[in-house]
Formats: structure tokens, C-alpha cells, sequence
């Protein structure tokens, strides 16, 4: 495995970051009802995680002398401001989130630099912890 393949599924992660914190300010933005209450909130919490997870990824480029990516991924952002919908949009894309780390945390074993690990799989739990919050948050 070459350093270069790292690097690019870090920079994938990256502009999934970068993705994320576009789509939770949206929604701390646009949902409406009574659950405006508390989601707004939580979702503009999303964004700052996001925000640390990118810098995370961002820092482990940088430590792998890669160039890190500044464009977020292009998959579209669902407009919406029904809370339902927005959850479903959430869910799949912490989904997504844990599917990359579970990718990535192999290939920095392989490099056996410990310390990236860590602070890799730190961000790991925090997407598998995200699913299982919105799986609970959608059930009726
Ligand atoms: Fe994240
Ligand atoms: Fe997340």
C-alpha cells in the first residue's frame, strides 16, 4: 500500500467533511415545526464536529506530506425543511461517513503509525455514533 492511496481515501473523507458541514448549516437553517427546536440546534453541533473531523483529516494529509482537498463532494444537498426528510438526508450521509473511516482505518494500520490511528478512529466512532442516534431519532 503506498501512501498515495491513503491519501486519497483521506482526501474522499475530507471533502465528505467539507459536504456535511455545507448540508447541517442548511438544516440548522431550513427545519421548520416544533422540532425546529432542538434539531436546529443539534444540527449546527453537527456542523462544528464536522468542522474538527475535517480538521482531523486534514492535519493526517498534511502529516503524510498529501495535498489536502478544498472542494466538497458534489453530491447534492437535498433542499428541504421537513425534519423527516432531513433526518433520512442525515442518516444517509453518516452512513456514508462510517463506511469511509471503516475503509480508511485499515490501510493506517497497515502503516502502523499508532497515533494516526487514534485520532482517526476517534472520528470513526463519532460517525458510527451519529447513525445510531438518527436510527433512534427516526423511529417513531
Ligand atoms: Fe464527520
Ligand atoms: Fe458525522
Amino acid at each position: 500500500m503506498s501512501n498515495s492511496q491513503l491519501v486519497e481515501a483521506l482526501n474522499q473523507a475530507l471533502s465528505w467533511e467539507l459536504r456535511a458541514i455545507a448540508m447541517y448549516a442548511h438544516y440548522s437553517a431550513y427545519v421548520s415545526g416544533i422540532h425546529r427546536l432542538h434539531l436546529s440546534a443539534h444540527f449546527s453541533n453537527e456542523v462544528n464536529e464536522s468542522v474538527m473531523h475535517a480538521a482531523t483529516v486534514r492535519s493526517a494529509i498534511v502529516k503524510l506530506d498529501g495535498t489536502a482537498i478544498t472542494e466538497r463532494d458534489p453530491s447534492p444537498i437535498v433542499h428541504t425543511s421537513n425534519y423527516k426528510e432531513i433526518l433520512e438526508e442525515a442518516y444517509q450521509t453518516e452512513k456514508a461517513a462510517a463506511e469511509i473511516y471503516g475503509r480508511i482505518l485499515p490501510l493506517v494500520e497497515e502503516l502502523g503509525d499508532s497515533e494516526l490511528y487514534d485520532s482517526l478512529e476517534v472520528v470513526y466512532f463519532d460517525e458510527q455514533r451519529s447513525v445510531e442516534e438518527l436510527r433512534m431519532m427516526m423511529k417513531e
